[in-house]
């Protein structure tokens, strides 16, 4: 580009361009035409970055622009002719990751990033800055080109700071839920002592008869023995006593599984298998209360890998909360219909459905709660459903009520067959 085109670009804004309202140091000018002087050091003045014109050999600043005598908040007349050293940083204690501008910095060409310059308030600024070292005759200069990033680092110091307030809410979200993870298993362990308080009744049931059995069947063994042609019977007597044996030895055994704290017994269950067991010991319960339990099993329904003794708390839960609510209807006789279905090949459907008092509105979005309870004191601890929700969160399994006041409720759950896969 000729020197006539770089004239003509000055021409066209001229107005935009203030004045240079000092003279440029006399090794700085370039042209003996006065006119092209002036706009170059109008072009100078005006430039968007803070130069500095420092000359080496006196470490002196020779000239200043607009925006340097911004950046310094120095008048010309304070910083032009004076020594460089004053924009040097005096406390030496900077910010970190920072170094102090220093005459290290204007000896040679480069460009650094991060320095701090001080400037009339005794302010610290952060700054680029490029330096090309330039002889002109026989003066050496640096010019000096600073770019002022304050904000940029105030913003990034800001972000820093921000970024790790974010990571300890982040800790302290990760530490909250560790502990409600513990405090739920604590919920299912205490749940399981309280379902076998509902179940004293039943075992109790349960042992008594093939235990009457075992009595019974061993008093007449012995009153057989002397006369020794009725050997026959006394093997019959005797194969008595070890059925009754055996089936004490497996309720024995049941309870004690149940009881284990045996959170990580995951295996393939049959989702039947486990209704029928928990409804075992309440069995008595709903005969002596005149409830009828209608089993609808699906033919189709996959096995799904769970802890069968976690899932069977999950039915001794609704199974118990629809004994109640039928219970407290005060309507005599009622019926609990669980339902089981394939509803995919991934998920397998649950249903207890019971005609008892229903729930209210109010009240249904709070069942899930833990120590929610409509039930008077003693008879309810609100835990049932909280941790019923507990153990089907870990399957990744769905429970919903639907409910209709005085009419009934019905609890839907869907567990998918492998939890691990879903
Ligand atoms: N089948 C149902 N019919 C009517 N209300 C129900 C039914 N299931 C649950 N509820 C309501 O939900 C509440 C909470 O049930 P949840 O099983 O969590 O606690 P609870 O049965 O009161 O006490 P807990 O189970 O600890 O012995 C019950 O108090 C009852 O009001
Ligand atoms: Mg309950």
């Amino acid at each position: 580009m000729s020197k006539k085109a770089k004239i003509k670009i000055a021409e066209r804004a001229p107005l935009k361009l203030v004045p240079a309202v000092a003279p440029m140091p006399p090794f700085v000018r370039v042209t003996k035409n006065e006119k092209v002087a002036e706009q170059l050091e109008a072009l100078f003045e005006n430039a968007n970055d803070a130069i500095l014109v420092v000359d080496l050999k006196k470490k002196e600043i020779a000239a200043a622009n607009l925006q340097a005598l911004e950046l310094t908040g120095y008048l010309r007349s304070e910083i032009v002719g004076d020594s460089v050293s004053k924009l040097f940083p005096t406390n030496r204690e900077l910010p970190e990751h920072s170094q102090g501008l220093a005459l290290t910095h204007l000896e040679n060409s480069g460009f650094f990033e991060d320095l701090v310059l001080q400037n009339k308030d005794g302010m610290y600024r952060f700054v680029s800055l490029s330096v090309k070292v330039l002889s002109l005759g026989r003066n050496h200069v640096a010019m000096c080109i600073f770019r002022d990033v304050t904000e940029k680092k105030n913003m990034e110091r800001e972000l820093i700071t921000k970024h790790g307030e974010l990571r300890n809410a982040y800790l302290s979200l990760e530490k909250a839920n560790a502990e409600h993870r513990a405090m739920q298993d604590t919920l299912v362990e205490s749940g399981k002592l309280a379902a076998l308080g509902e179940l004293a009744a039943g075992i109790a049931h349960e042992l008594n008869q093939p235990l009457t059995g075992v009595k019974g069947f061993a008093q007449e063994a012995l009153a057989t023995i002397p006369n020794e042609k009725k050997l026959e019977s006394i093997k019959t007597c005797l194969e008595e006593v070890v059925k009754g044996a055996e089936k004490m030895e497996r309720i024995i055994t049941h309870l004690r599984k149940f009881t284990r704290k045996s959170t990580e017994d995951f295996e393939w269950v049959d989702v039947h298998e486990v209704i029928d067991e928990s409804l075992v010991m309440l069995a008595k319960q709903f005969r002596s209360r005149g409830i009828e339990v209608i089993r609808e099993y699906g033919s189709d329904v996959p096995k799904i890998y769970c802890n069968p003794f976690q899932l069977e708390q999950v039915f001794i839960n609704l199974a118990t909360n629809a004994r109640d609510a039928i219970e407290s209807k005060r309507a005599g006789r009622g019926k609990i219909v669980i339902r089981t279905l394939r509803h995919s090949s991934k998920i397998v459907e649950v249903q207890f459905e019971d005609d008892g008092t229903g729930i209210t509105e109010a009240a249904r979005s709070k069942i899930f709660n833990p120590f929610f309870t409509t039930k008077e004191v003693g008879k309810g601890m609100g835990l049932g459903l909280s941790i019923t929700h507990g153990i089907l969160s870990r399957l990744h399994a769905s429970i919903i009520v639907e409910s209709q006041l005085n009419v009934g409720t019905k609890f839907v759950i869907k567990v998918p067959v492998d939890y691990r896969g879903h």
